[in-house]
């Protein structure tokens, strides 16, 4: 192959018409070929997408000339530049909106758990209000009376209607339920080798359970289930990669299992969407509090610097979440395709006014949660395929 023939061949990638051998051949030359190398980079799916939402290049041109991956970089790195990672990055905030909407499979959560919230804030909620809401939706309400009758609640007896599940529990453990089951539910499942859809709600779940144990132990986080509904959604946005291009996502895992860098860092290195922005995106969308979207957003950003200007409960909630994400893996509690290291930042306990004997005493009451939560999610529903 000549480099003329490389070029359009190059081009034909970029339009997905080549054939699988012929981007064998492509990547080969890449590697070999001295010409090859500064020129061209063929392109995952992802990064097409992540060029194709950057807003001054909604003309399209880029699609018609290849493209380097050095301007790749410069072009991506120009946009996270031109706004602090908290502030209002409208460009930033853009790329990722519309990364969202090009997520073909992305579920709604079920209009029942807006509802069902609404109708549990209120302070004159009865037990026949919430029967009532979930009526319509029969596989949530068997879900929720399965999850209730497991081993993790160790209810004194047998629970067969939501009524009795809400009596006996309180209305703030079905919330919390009705919440876990209905976003797992809403997924189907990737199954792999190395990583699972069922190992990675495992960590979330962990990760929940964590994030509002640590708030309990600190006095932050109130008596919502925000921390909670933080933790379980910490991580969507590694969802949310797994579904906008699920084999080029699945090598990232396997590359820092492989390494042992963290999967936040590679997604930064190897140019794909970072899961915290796009997971803030996600919560958006599904219109879930600022709190919760604003946290998952910097639950990797340990400077608070760059974190910019935001209030104290979400730097808390955010710290809360690191916190119960290192834990959780130290715990080996499920698996979220990050093995990077679970050595604890200094300037997040700093910031959490941690000392050595709390910190023991925390990570000793999270293990013990962990511990009671194990079976919990094998009562939930598994589905097939990811996409
Ligand atoms: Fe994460
Ligand atoms: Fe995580």
């Amino acid at each position: 192959m000549n480099r003329e023939e490389f070029q359009s061949l190059s081009m034909r990638i970029l339009n997905s018409e080549a054939s699988d051998a012929e981007t064998q051949r492509h990547e080969l030359l890449c590697n070999t070929e001295d010409w090859a190398k500064p020129e061209f980079i063929h392109l995952k799916e992802t990064h097409k997408l992540l060029v194709g939402t950057l807003p001054h290049l909604s003309g399209g041109s880029i699609h018609q000339d290849p493209i380097s991956s050095e301007a790749l970089d410069k072009l991506v790195t120009g946009v996270r530049n031109q706004q602090p990672l908290a502030g209002t990055t409208r460009a930033e905030g853009e790329i990722y909106e519309n990364l969202v909407r090009k997520i073909k499979n992305l579920p709604t959560l079920p209009i029942v758990i807006d509802v069902i919230n609404k109708a549990l804030q209120k302070e004159d909620a009865n037990t026949l209000d919430v029967e009532e809401l979930m009526s319509g939706d029969k596989s949530l309400t068997t879900t929720v009376l399965r999850v209730a009758n497991s081993a993790h609640f160790g209810l004194p007896q047998r629970v067969f209607s939501l009524n009795q599940a809400i009596s006996i529990m309180g209305f703030n453990d079905v919330q919390q339920i009705v919440l876990t089951a209905s976003v797992i539910s809403s997924f189907g499942n990737v199954s792999n080798s190395f990583f699972t859809l069922h190992n990675f709600w495992r960590h979330s779940i962990g990760v929940a359970i964590a994030t509002s144990q640590i708030g309990k132990e600190l006095g932050i986080g109130g008596e919502d289930r925000t921390l909670y509904t933080c933790g379980l959604l910490h991580d969507i946005g590694k969802v949310g990669n797994l579904l906008l291009d699920t084999k080029g996502y699945l090598q990232l895992i396997q590359k820092s299992m492989k390494t042992g860098i963290c999967l936040d860092q590679l997604e930064k290195e190897e140019v794909f969407p970072e899961h915290s922005m796009l997971g803030e995106a996600i919560c958006e969308r599904w219109q879930l509090p600022s709190k919760i979207h604003r946290a998952i957003r910097i639950h990797h950003e340990l400077d608070a610097e760059r974190r910019g200007p935001l209030p104290e409960e979400i730097n808390q909630a955010a710290d809360c979440i690191y916190l119960a994400d290192q834990f959780v893996r130290e715990n080996k509690f499920g698996y979220s395709g990050n093995a990077g290291s679970t050595t604890l930042a200094t300037a997040v306990l700093k910031r959490l006014g941690l000392h050595a004997i709390q910190l023991e005493q925390i990570r000793r009451s999270v293990e013990d949660k962990l511990a009671e939560a194990h079976g919990l999610l094998d009562v939930l529903p598994r589905e097939a395929g990811v996409a």
